[in-house]
């Protein structure tokens, strides 16, 4: 990680100065380095949600969020999406390089030889009552592969090959098995002829009695759409990763909280709750000003779905192109979706709108990602399911970089206590 010392910065408290180094990234980003402020001043830093504090240095992703750029290892994820197979931007983001045409078809080879799962897992599965949230399955099955495949011992290649392997293929399998199950319908086995994508359409529309034909702008959207949920570095679910991995437990349990923490309406979950928001809006005469007047409303708690984020404060690289191909996907199933125009309209309206434009507030990439899956026929549940098969590559690069960082903590953030001070415990009838 190349991150250098480029000056200093004097912090004064009463009598006492300290002399932080300053570092700065390769894109010019800086940070003041206080891991000694505690120490040397009693003091420490407050920050809620972290909106001012460097986890780590990475090389896996660079975002500017004032100026809308989103690159994966250097590479702009516009590029990436026209140009690569979600499995290229796997490799990419796990090994540091794209792959050779040798290496990719290697690396297809060894995805498809681990895309089956223990026959006792596909068990769990019938357990599972009728109504549950596929994320639930999912983080569950997550944890369950540690149990199943052997542990990722860190010092051999081929075992983090393996690992990796194991869960970008088979939570893919995982994911078209529980939407078959949530459906009353028998799973469909992985086939090795099919490609990543076309794989799990396959998976998720045929049966075992009737193969369905893959339709090739869905496969393309699908591996686009992928490829821009790959990686957005210390987001929420990705610090959650980093920070259960810091504590030493393997990989898959690191991941499987990663999927909770990404199921939350706030972060991942808010590709189906925009589609829950334009069908209310659409169920109730489909007034956008109405919406709006809530989402500015500070005494409301609700938040405009699908707009807003930490760091872009502009349009959201990843939210362009999902409208684009939403809009591709619509053509090509010759439908017209009264939801898109409800989308469309509350953009045009939101973006002209003063409180939106004072606060720097853009469609993110969960507004229009949902609609596309929607068209693709995928179930409105479904949607943080394939968001977190797309970001499974970039948290798995993350948990390895922080493995061999010799910087890297058990994450243990301090707070400032408010409670109580000293009391004594009353005898039980006398407590009031
Ligand atoms: C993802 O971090 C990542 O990288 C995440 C992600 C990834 O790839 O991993 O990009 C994926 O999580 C996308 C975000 C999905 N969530 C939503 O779409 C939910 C709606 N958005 C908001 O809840 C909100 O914008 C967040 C949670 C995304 C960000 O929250 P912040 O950083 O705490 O918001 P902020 O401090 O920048 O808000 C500033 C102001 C506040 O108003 P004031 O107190 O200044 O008056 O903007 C307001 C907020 O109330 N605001 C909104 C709003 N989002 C922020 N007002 C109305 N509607 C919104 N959506």
């Amino acid at each position: 990680m190349k991150m250098e010392k480029t000056g200093q910065a004097e912090i004064h408290i009463n009598d006492q100065t300290l002399v932080c180094p300053v570092y700065e990234g390769t894109e010019g980003e800086k940070a003041v380095d206080v891991s000694r402020l505690r120490k040397e001043t009693g003091l420490i830093t407050y920050d809620p949600g972290f909106g001012n504090t460097g986890s780590c240095a990475s090389d896996i992703t660079f975002i500017d969020g004032e100026k809308g750029i989103l690159r994966y290892r250097g590479y702009d994820v516009a590029d990436l999406a026209a140009r690569c197979e979600f499995i290229e931007v796997a490799y990419l983001l796990v090994h540091g390089s794209l792959p050779t045409l040798a290496q990719r078809e290697n690396y297809a080879t060894l995805l498809n030889s681990h895309s089956m799962i223990h026959e006792d897992m596909r068990e769990f599965f019938s357990n599972y009552p009728e109504h549950s949230h596929p994320m639930a399955i999912l983080s569950a099955m997550a944890v369950s592969l540690s149990s199943f495949y052997p542990e990722l011992r860190g010092d051999l290649k081929e075992d983090v090959d393996m690992t990796v392997a194991r869960l970008i293929s088979k939570l893919r399998t995982i994911a078209a098995f529980s939407y078959k199950k949530s459906i009353g319908e028998p799973a469909v086995y992985p086939r090795h002829d099919l490609k990543y994508c076309e794989n799990f359409l396959n998976m998720m529309f045929s049966s075992p009695v009737r193969g369905e034909p893959i339709n090739p702008v869905m496969a393309d959207a699908l591996n686009k759409l992928l490829i821009i949920h790959a990686d957005h570095e210390q987001n929420c679910s990705t610090s959650v990763v980093r920070a259960v991995g810091s504590s030493g437990i393997n990989l898959y349990a690191s991941i499987a909280a990663g999927i909770c923490a990404l199921w939350g309406p706030k972060h991942g979950g808010a590709n189906q709750h925009v589609i829950e928001m334009l069908e209310d809006i659409r169920r109730e005469g489909g007034d956008v000003d109405k919406v709006l007047e809530r989402a500015k409303n500070p005494r409301s708690p609700f938040r405009l779905i699908g707009f807003g984020h930490r760091v872009y404060k502009s349009y959201d690289p990843r939210a362009k192109i999902a409208k684009e191909l939403c809009k591709k996907v619509i053509a090509a199933t010759h439908t017209k979706d009264p939801l898109m125009d409800i989308a469309q309209e509350l953009e045009e309206k939101a973006l002209a709108d003063s409180y939106f434009q004072e606060r720097n507030l853009y469609p993110n990439v969960d507004f229009y990602t949902g609609l596309t899956y929607r068209e693709m026929g995928i179930p409105t549940n479904m949607f943080t399911v394939m968001f977190a098969i797309g970001r499974l590559p970039g948290w798995i690069a993350q948990w390895l970089e922080m493995q061999n960082d010799s910087d890297a903590r058990i994450a243990r953030p301090r707070q400032i206590y408010t409670g109580p001070n000293l009391r004594k415990v009353a005898p039980i009838a006398k407590r009031k």
